[in-house]
């Protein structure tokens, strides 16, 4: 780990020489200060950003209305919580499709106004100019393959990718180039676990799954999946570690209970 400000923060050769060393890396979503601070202190090694935000917090059905000015602001609070890990930005629709420029410029955003330690953003070849460009401003660049959420649309719903040999192989070449493009990890949603295989052993930079099986360097879920905190769709890739959900529903009963029936506050919680 660097000694980075004073503290042990992974940084993009810590998770270079964790796959060198066949350590898995570990990654979760988070979106606010309470919750990164607790994934940093439980020892995570990577918060993403994700602009799953859009479900997870935001309410929205797909990732598409996700702003920059939106993952900006919960950058922000995730990057203030964190001591140790990396805080990774995902850049949302639309701020670097457009133009390379407006990529490098987006993607400075996220390290000079949110404190983010790098970048993630979706995409094979039609992306590489970009991802080089960013790498090459100082910014380090995750890439994400396989189910590329934002492109929902043009999949024509969330299904697993490189099923038939010609997609497979498409995926594997991608891989390569945005590895040769200055990516320094990348993102495998949604495909099989044999080709996810297959490209981790073929790079040198990591590879981190999210229903890609266990053969990734690393892994990451969507943190409200893994506490039960949402629970409008659950994908076959998600376990379960907690039900938060009813425990919350559970505590707030209790409270509305207690106000009404006068047992809340009590003379301890008084002045
Ligand atoms: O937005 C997100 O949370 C993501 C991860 C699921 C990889 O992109």
């Amino acid at each position: 780990m660097s000694k980075q400000g004073g503290m042990n923060r992974i940084t993009t050769s810590v998770v270079r020489e964790m796959k060198a060393k066949g350590e898995k890396i570990t990654m979760l979503t988070a979106y606010d200060y309470p919750t990164a601070a607790l994934l940093d202190e439980a020892g995570i090694d990577i918060i993403l950003v994700g602009d799953s935000l859009g479900m997870a917090v935001l309410g929205y059905d797909n990732t598409l209305p996700v702003t920059m000015d939106d993952m900006i602001h919960h950058t922000k609070a995730v990057a203030r919580a964190t001591k140790r890990a990396m805080v990774i930005g995902d850049m949302p629709f639309m701020s670097y499709q457009a133009s390379v420029d407006q990529a490098v410029a987006n993607a400075g955003r996220f390290l000079q106004e949110a404190w983010a330690h790098g970048v993630k953003l979706e995409g094979g070849r039609e992306v590489a100019e970009a991802i080089h460009r960013i790498a090459t401003a100082g910014i380090p660049v995750m890439g994400h393959l396989g189910l590329t959420p934002q492109s929902v649309h043009q999949f024509g719903g969330y299904k697993v990718q490189g099923k038939e040999k010609s997609a497979a192989e498409r995926i594997q070449e991608d891989a390569k180039i945005l590895e040769d493009a200055g990516a320094f990890s990348l993102v495998l949603e949604c495909v099989p676990s044999g080709l996810a295989k297959q490209i981790t052993g073929a790079l040198k930079i990591p590879t981190i799954g999210i229903g890609a099986g266990k053969d990734c360097d690393g892994q990451v879920l969507v943190v409200h999946d893994i506490l039960g905190l949402f629970d409008k769709f659950i994908p076959k890739f998600v376990k379960k570690y907690a039900n938060l959900g009813p425990q919350i529903t559970e505590a707030v009963k209790k409270y509305i209970e207690e106000v009404r029936s006068s047992d809340f506050p009590g003379p301890e919680h008084s002045y």
